[in-house]
């Protein structure tokens, strides 16, 4: 078995349940994720939710922006039918629900923060974070560089990630110059820049990619020497590396 290798439930177990919901985060803890990751994005009226998308369009039964809508007109979505019938009233959870869910269980949390995204509001989810005693056991990550930055001003003690499409160029100093802990780069970097994975780790700072649902590349990945796979398919990674 592979103790050390992070495996990482994308949005939950969205491969069987609808992404970022209660049900896909529960998913993913059963079936042994070692991190949940998920997305968070801050209602009109200061509530911050779990959502991917910037349009509640794709994944519920309403539509508009995420920013332009109060909290009480996204709780009134249905989030679950837009994947299959069987999930049909479940809604967009606040992020408060998923803390209270993942509390009690011992897998990481991965909270990826979409922008836009404003000190106060970062400020106001590491609060709640910190708030469920949760700081501890998450790592913050964003695909925009200021965010990151924000997350840090906010809160100093928490790990942080940068996500990324690709690796840039001078990555290494990139990644010092923001003290983050974890790179997590689109897959097919890694499999193109191995080196860049082993130069990043000798400034220890872990690679996890995304989304490795090919699990015909799975060796490859662990070969490069990623510290994790970020997958929607979490049982079949944790099977596999569990046997390993
Ligand atoms: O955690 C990696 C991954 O979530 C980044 O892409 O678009 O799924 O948020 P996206
Ligand atoms: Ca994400």
């Amino acid at each position: 078995m592979i103790d050390s290798l992070h495996r990482v439930a994308h949005r939950g177990y969205s491969a069987i349940a609808p992404e970022n919901t209660l049900p896909a985060l529960t998913a993913g803890v059963l079936a042994g994720a070692t991190f949940i990751e998920f997305d968070v994005r801050t209602t009109a009226d200061g509530v911050p939710v779990v959502i991917h998308d910037r349009t509640v369009d794709r994944t519920t039964d309403g539509s508009g922006k995420v920013w332009e809508l109060t909290l009480d007109e996204i709780s009134g979505l249905d989030a679950g039918t837009w994947f299959s019938p069987a999930y049909a009233g479940i809604g967009v959870p606040q992020l408060t629900e998923v803390l209270d869910l993942l509390g009690p269980h011992d897998a990481e949390l991965l909270l990826e923060i979409k922008p836009p995204a404003t000190l106060e509001q970062v400020k106001n989810i590491l609060g709640q974070v910190a708030d469920a005693g949760l700081l501890g056991r998450t790592v913050v990550q964003s695909f925009d560089p200021a965010i990151v930055r924000l997350a840090g001003e906010a809160a100093p003690e928490v790990r942080r990630g940068l996500l990324r499409d690709g690796f840039d160029a001078g990555q290494v100093e990139i990644a010092r110059e923001l003290g983050i802990s974890y790179c997590n780069p689109r897959m097919s970097s890694v499999l193109d820049s191995p080196a860049t994975v082993a130069a990043l780790a000798g400034a220890g700072v872990s690679v996890m990619p995304w989304t490795a649902n090919d699990a015909a590349l799975w060796p490859g990945l662990v070969d490069a020497g990623v510290a994790g796979l970020i997958t929607d398919h979490t049982g079949e990674l944790t099977g596999w590396a569990n046997s390993l």
